[in-house]
């Protein structure tokens, strides 16, 4: 059932090119404009939608993280990402005009089904993308945009994140087709690019072994944060997600910017940080200020690990590893840079000796409150 693999996680984690492929396929047609049929809400309610808000929780709120900067871009439309048990204990402002995206690979997380049907009782539409056929989030939404990731069976999410991001930039580039706003002319290229991403991805995973490696030597570590700016910011949090539920360690993810506004305080001499830096070739303000801050935390002492697109020279003088991605637009990059944070966590939870599947105290499906 592992397909040769020591686990269904490394199992997972190698299946996500497939995983992004079959999210993609069969959702255009033969002018190559989106049809998602799946999305059976009225085209004069998706056009009259001034607010998104997503929600979720754990990997699949920070694949709303992500989607939010993809969709603002392209579609000029608000969004808001929240936990699904704060959405629904607050007094959220929802109406008749609010897409509610309710993310969730199970379909069965009740934290999120409370949250879908509270905002339902406040009028909102809810559509919700989701990995699990014929699942309870689904039946009632009023809509679903299915992820093609398979059957995820390791407890900690990895391809139905990537499958999640991909199922919510359709749903961006979908909504911008629809409202024919400037983008729309764009989707199309848009696709091709997305389409693009799945060879990327079993690139990263070909030129994985230095990841592992580096697993293997900080078996014994403590303590790891994760840095990222723009797109890279969720994606930071997942890796420091992925690294708690594995492996038991203390890890956390910030906005690279934040750094000085407290983090910075804990970087001490040797202390593992991950950074995930932009594209050198996307807008030049953000990769620069991301090298200063590997600059200032490599000052202090940090040892930095560096997640990087190919080509960018940049980053060397002040990086301790270097993980060279291939290159993408800056908002597709997060399907590639998240997958050495995957492997790495993967690879030094099994360093320690842990059941990578079933980690402590976690559940596949959390179906309480
Ligand atoms: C957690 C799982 O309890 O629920 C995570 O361990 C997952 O992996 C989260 O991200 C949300 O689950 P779902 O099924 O709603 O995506």
């Amino acid at each position: 059932e592992k397909g040769g693999f020591r686990s269904f996680m490394d199992k997972e984690i190698h299946d996500q090119p497939h995983a992004v492929a079959d999210t993609l396929l069969g959702r255009t047609d033969a002018h190559g404009r989106l049809v998602l049929d799946e999305v059976r809400i009225d085209e004069s309610v998706l056009r009259s939608v001034d607010k998104i808000i997503v929600i979720a929780c754990g990997t699949a709120a920070y694949a709303g993280h992500v989607a939010k900067y993809a969709i603002e871009h392209w579609c000029r439309i608000p969004v808001e990402v929240e936990l699904a048990h704060e959405f629904r204990y607050r007094d959220p402002v929802v109406n008749e005009r609010t897409l509610v995206v309710a993310v969730s690979q199970s379909g069965e997380t009740m934290d999120t089904l409370m949250a879908v049907r509270h905002a339902r009782e406040q009028g909102a539409k809810v559509l919700a993308i989701v990995n699990t056929n014929g699942s309870t989030i689904p039946r009632e939404s009023d809509a679903v945009l299915y992820t093609h990731a398979g059957p995820e069976i390791a407890v900690a999410s990895t391809k139905a994140f990537l499958s999640q991001i991909t199922a919510a930039y359709l749903l961006g580039l979908y909504l911008a087709q629809l409202r024919g706003n400037k983008y729309a002319d764009e989707v199309t290229e848009i696709l091709d690019e997305l389409r693009a991403m799945p060879d990327k991805i079993q690139q990263v995973l070909d030129r994985a072994d230095r990841v592992r490696e580096i697993a293997r030597w900080m078996a014994d570590t403590q303590s790891v944060l994760f840095l990222g700016r723009h797109v890279g910011f969720p994606v930071a949090m997942e890796g420091a997600l992925k690294l708690k539920e594995l492996a038991y360690i203390h890890a956390e993810g910030f906005a690279a910017g934040e750094l000085k506004h407290g983090p910075i305080a804990l970087i001490e001499p040797g202390l593992p940080v991950f950074v995930v830096v932009p594209s050198p070739r996307g807008r030049d303000s953000l990769h620069s200020k991301v090298v200063s801050n590997i600059q200032e935390i490599r000052a202090r002492g940090a040892r930095t690990i560096v997640i990087a697109e190919e080509g960018d020279e940049a980053v060397r003088p002040y990086a301790d590893e270097v993980f060279y991605v291939p290159q993408s637009p800056t908002l597709l990059a997060p399907l590639l840079a998240v997958v050495p944070l995957q492997v790495f966590a993967c690879e030094l939870a099994t360093a320690k000796g842990l059941d990578v599947d079933q980690p402590r105290n976690l559940a596949k499906s959390v179906t309480v409150e």
